[in-house]
């Protein structure tokens, strides 16, 4: 059994990595942390409730950072972010209003005390969201970047970005906290960028599959996958038949690390001043680099086994 905590921006494509963490055979999940990012704090704390919830899932829910850690509201206000497209990222996910309440501690404390506790120090944090809690927790207790044994982070991309020409959402919402994440020395990063996720698409055919598993997460993973292919920005002529389902990557990877390819260390560095590049991964490839190889990046990723550990998730 691999233990893990997910600090998440819940959010689809997070809600569904949430059922998948919940309910894998060889899954503990400890603990869901919320943060702002795909829709304000409050939502994002009632989906992963919601989710939870679903599930009859016991697993404690504390919330964490309502705005980034640096910029008051994103580096452009979340209205003008969302403007155009309120329907992709919904403020609340289409699940029974939930029932079990937020814990009181803070999400920031939590992450403190859990991994302050040397029982925990196997526990692996998958961050899916923007890294302003996992920001604020080492900036508070700097040993944490010794007790985190591994963070699997969502985000950034070495090709173009989901926001900006070459910025990723997770990585923009709060570029300060991802620079001082990557740079406070956690033992194993590994980073799954756009490019990876993009490489291992869901398609309405597997969503037809999970349906036919049945299980409250398959249907719910199914329903919420069909909302993202529907309505994922694309170009005006697009027809979609898969959509991206970029944070499950990450859980997919602490069973099956084959999961990932083209996987590889490097020194990563987040752009926070660029006029066109602010929340930039820098992903420095040249061979002869003696920059820090601070994180493990994989460039693509493997969709038979994405949908087959979604399958044996949900399943089970
Ligand atoms: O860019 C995709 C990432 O941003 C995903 O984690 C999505 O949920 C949003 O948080
Ligand atoms: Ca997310």
């Amino acid at each position: 059994m691999t233990r893990l905590i997910i600090d998440c921006d819940t959010g689809t494509d997070d809600a569904v990595a949430i059922m998948a963490a919940v309910t894998h055979p060889d899954l503990d999940l400890l603990a869901v942390t919320t943060v702002n990012g795909n829709v304000p704090l409050s939502n994002t704390t009632e989906n992963s409730l919601r989710v939870l919830d679903h599930l009859g899932s016991t697993v404690p829910v504390y919330a964490g950072s309502p705005r980034p850690m640096v910029r008051a509201d994103f580096p452009v206000p979340r209205d003008v972010l969302n403007g155009d497209k309120p329907q992709f990222q919904i403020p609340y996910l289409d699940l029974p209003p939930s029932v079990t309440p937020v814990r009181e501690q803070g999400a920031v404390a939590f992450l403190i005390d859990y991994y302050m506790d040397d029982a925990n120090t196997d526990t692996v944090l998958v961050a899916t969201g923007p890294l302003t809690n996992v920001a604020l927790a080492l900036a508070a207790e700097p040993r944490l970047a010794q007790r985190i044994p591994q963070l699997v982070l969502m985000g950034g991309a070495r090709g173009w970005g989901n926001v900006t020409a070459v910025a990723e959402f997770n990585i923009w919402v709060d570029p300060e906290a991802a620079e001082s994440v990557l740079s406070a020395g956690i033992r194993d990063v590994v980073m799954v960028p756009l490019d990876a996720t993009h490489s291992a698409q869901v398609s309405l055919e597997d969503c037809d599959a999970f349906d036919a598993i049945g299980t409250p997460a398959a249907t719910a993973s199914a329903s919420i996958i069909r909302h993202r292919i529907v309505n994922y920005p694309d170009a005006a002529d697009a027809v979609r038949l898969t959509a991206p389902v970029h944070d499950a990557i990450c859980v997919a990877f602490l069973t099956n690390p084959e999961v990932l390819e083209e996987f590889d260390s490097y020194p990563v560095r987040v752009e926070t001043a660029g006029t066109h590049t602010v929340g930039e991964t820098v992903i420095d490839m040249r061979p002869w680099s003696e920059e820090p190889r601070n994180a493990r990046v994989a460039l693509r990723a493997n969709a038979q086994v994405f949908v087959k550990f979604l399958s044996d998730a949900f399943s089970s």
